[in-house]
């Protein structure tokens, strides 16, 4: 299908709308391919949903495909019901969903067949807390019968550390060792929670899986990935600006991709630096009501703090001396756990370089204040 707007700004639209990664695309196949579980880590928004999709286009020819994004679940009991019901609608054939042996499986609670509008049934699980441990056990069995190898992509999964019940990962990780067909991508943006369940020796899954950081895609050929599209349209594009666009932002795809779309939208080519900082200036004036919200939702420190890193854009040292002195900032023992918070919620996030407003778009309307 042929898209007005080839920029995607969410989803995955196939090959011809995803640019590169081409070597990271063939590292996840070939992990997977060889019976490597992967964890994937990336901060939000450089693409790691996308890269999951990307090689499930290579995979879905070995493997049946099973992809949940558990950002927004909450408990155990929500998670075995979405992951059940995924499991069951992806693995199987819609003629073999009516089948009697599926339901075998399920002893602990029974699947609730509801028929789709194509003809075709769907699963889905009413789960009571007290069932969870048991439906779970009951779905890597079911997988484990299956003939097929499967691959199954678990997105934002540090969200699993947040669920109240206790030993939830370690509950997960004693299943997913005793599935041989099936083959797991862990994909997340906290790097301390991912680091936590991964690389700590302390956590379940301690050197079980292959560890997988994203970066940003290369400046070169994102040039040519968008200079293709506006090029075929007879438009014109820019190199320079292209490049300014790419710095602005670290070359952090989500960025580059909304500017692109919003430049695209406007019917226009990508002619100058300046069309790109008015394009920027808008998309940031576009959500000026809610960043408003979100900083007055901050205590007065947290604010504060959140205004200096946006004015100074990368905050190195942010409870030394200077900065505190220069931002008129309380006692760093004070911005330690203020920063600590910000971070925990995702407003701030902590590179190597230092302090960053985690939503650049939202630091630049800081910066701005
Ligand atoms: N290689 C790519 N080429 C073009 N667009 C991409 C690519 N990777 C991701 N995107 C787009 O960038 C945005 C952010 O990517 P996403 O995969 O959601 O990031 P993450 O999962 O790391 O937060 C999405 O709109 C997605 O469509
Ligand atoms: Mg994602």
């Amino acid at each position: 299908m042929k898209l007005d707007n080839p920029f995607l700004i969410r989803g995955y639209a196939g090959p011809e709308y995803f640019c590169d990664r081409a070597a990271e695309t063939q590292k996840l196949v070939s992990a997977i391919s060889n019976g490597r579980d992967v964890t994937l880590v990336a901060p939000r928004r450089y693409g790691k949903t996308g890269l999951v999709h990307n090689a499930f286009r290579t995979l879905e020819k070995t493997h049946a495909t099973v992809y949940l994004d558990i950002f927004a679940i909450e408990d155990l009991t929500s998670f075995v019901q979405t992951f059940a019901a995924t499991v069951l609608d992806r693995l199987d054939s819609p003629a073999e969903r009516v089948g009697r042996k599926i339901l075998s499986f399920f002893k602990s609670c029974r699947p609730t067949l509801t028929p789709n509008n194509d003809g075709s049934f769907s699963f889905s699980f009413d789960l009571a807390p007290s069932q969870a441990k048991a439906t779970l056990k009951d779905t890597f069995d079911y997988i484990a019968s299956r003939k097929r190898k499967v691959v199954i992509a678990i997105d934002e999964f540090q969200q699993v550390r947040e669920f109240p019940e206790k030993g939830a990962e370690a509950l997960l990780r004693s299943y997913i060792q005793f599935v041989p067909n099936a083959h797991f991508i862990f994909a997340g943006s906290r790097k301390h929670m991912m680091d936590a369940m991964f690389v700590s020796p302390k956590g379940p899954f301690y050197q079980s899986t292959q560890l997988m950081a994203l970066g940003t895609i290369d400046a070169g050929k994102y040039g040519q990935f968008a200079e293709g599209f506006f090029r075929r349209e007879g438009r014109t594009f820019s190199e320079g600006a292209f490049r300014h666009l790419y710095e602005r932002f670290e070359g952090i795809t989500w960025y580059i991709q909304s500017i692109l779309n919003r430049v695209w939208t406007h019917g226009s080519g990508l002619d100058s630096v300046q069309q790109v900082d008015d394009t920027v200036d808008e998309l940031v004036a576009e959500s000026e009501s809610f960043y408003f919200d979100l900083l007055r939702s901050q205590t007065p420190a947290e604010q504060s703090i959140l205004k200096a890193v946006g004015r100074q854009g990368v905050a190195k040292s942010i409870s030394g001396g200077d900065f505190i002195r220069r931002n008129k900032l309380p006692a760093a023992s004070t911005v330690r756990s203020a920063a600590a918070k910000l971070t925990e919620r995702d407003l701030l996030y902590r590179s190597d370089a230092g302090y960053v407003v985690y939503d650049r778009f939202f630091g630049l309307w800081l910066k701005r204040l």
